[in-house]
């Protein structure tokens, strides 16, 4: 699949695989408060990581961390309000911007690196470790928001009317997401994504300044030190433009959301690029007769061309263990 290596079977992992559905994490998570001091932490780190391996034998695990932990070591301030999401101090203007200082990003992010070791040390050989960051444009978003927002109408302004403030905001996560997923892949990561959550509020004029020119950049430089560590993108939401991310940026992956009709993305997407997806986690929360059925759609169409099976998005809080059972049960059958 990504190292073109002939399998009986496709691979399968879910986005936040790792987290609230899991009765063995929301107990490992109410031994600390913070959850930055939680991701920080690489014991909390490593076994969160595991849980979802050992209780399901998944194909992959993903690095438990946030992709917050940029502008926190960049040294804006964050904080996750439970039940809130996180929470910035918002950028506010070229000052801010200036401001951010990436000389302690290595030291500050030394825990995540040491999970990364640890996390490999103990997963079975052919378990794949997969690393990951925020995408620019979405992290960007959160630090001028302040938090999650739908339609990003403040950071999409602030790119129009300043629009050079904005690329060396850009720029600065550029290179900071680019140097962090190095280390990651220098410490043990064999595969890492690149989430781009609000790709989907970006048209087609932004999206290629804000989507597609920082992945070319990423994907280059990472690849100038890890030539063959393949890369998954994920610009969430991109519709039509899905088929340019694939063909343009450079990625070895691309992770479709659920919007995405299942026919056009085997047309315009999968012949040029291995595609990861993407099954509604609506659906997944739900199960029975119905995942059933959305299983198999998935599998006709994807299952002839490289194909990673996963969600659309993150798994949902509520889905219950015995749906994704019942998920990898249907799976391991074909
Ligand atoms: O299993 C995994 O996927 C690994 C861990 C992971 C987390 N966050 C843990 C987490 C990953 C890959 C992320 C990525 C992430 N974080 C994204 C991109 C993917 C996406 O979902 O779009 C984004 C946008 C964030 C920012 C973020 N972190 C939000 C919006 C929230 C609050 C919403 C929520 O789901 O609670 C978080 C908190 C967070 N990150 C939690 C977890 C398990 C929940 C906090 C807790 O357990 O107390």
């Amino acid at each position: 699949n990504l190292n073109h290596i002939e399998t009986d079977r496709f691979p399968v992992w879910l986005m936040r695989q790792a987290g609230r559905h899991l009765p063995e994490y929301l107990n490992l998570r109410s031994q600390t408060d913070s959850f930055l001091d939680f991701c920080y932490s690489p014991d909390m780190a490593v076994e969160a990581t595991l849980q979802p391996v050992l209780r399901y034998g998944m194909d992959a695990a993903i690095l438990f961390s946030d992709i917050l932990v940029i502008p926190d070591a960049l040294g804006q301030r964050v904080s996750f309000i439970p039940g809130h999401g996180p929470r910035l101090e918002p950028l506010d203007g070229r000052a801010d911007i200036n401001h951010l200082d990436p000389s302690n990003l290595h030291a500050h992010l030394a825990p995540v690196y040491a999970a990364i070791r640890r996390i490999r040390t103990r997963l079975p050989e052919t378990t794949t470790l997969i690393g990951f960051a925020g995408a620019p444009w979405t992290v960007a978003t959160y630090m001028i928001e302040g938090g999650g927002s739908r339609d990003c109408q403040k950071t999409r302004t602030y790119a129009y009317e300043s629009k050079d403030d904005f690329q060396a905001l850009i720029d600065l996560l550029v290179d900071t997401t680019s140097s962090y997923l190095i280390r990651q892949a220098d410490e043990g990561a064999e595969v890492v994504q690149i989430f781009d959550s609000w790709a989907g509020a970006l048209p087609p004029m932004q999206f290629d300044d804000w989507v597609i020119k920082p992945f070319q950049k990423i994907v280059a430089a990472v690849k100038t030190v890890h030539p063959n560590l393949p890369i998954i993108g994920f610009p969430k939401g991109a519709g039509l433009g899905y088929a340019t991310f694939a063909t343009q940026t450079g990625v070895d992956a691309v992770s479709l959301d659920s919007m995405v009709p299942l026919v056009w993305a085997a047309e315009n997407v999968q012949p040029h690029t291995v595609i990861q997806g993407n099954l509604d986690n609506l659906v997944l929360r739900s199960g029975g007769q119905l995942l059933e059925a959305a299983v198999q759609e998935i599998l006709n169409v994807f299952s002839a061309q490289p194909f990673i099976f996963n969600l659309g998005h993150g798994i949902l809080p509520e889905t219950p263990v015995s749906h994704v059972e019942q998920l990898l049960d249907i799976l391991r059958r074909n």
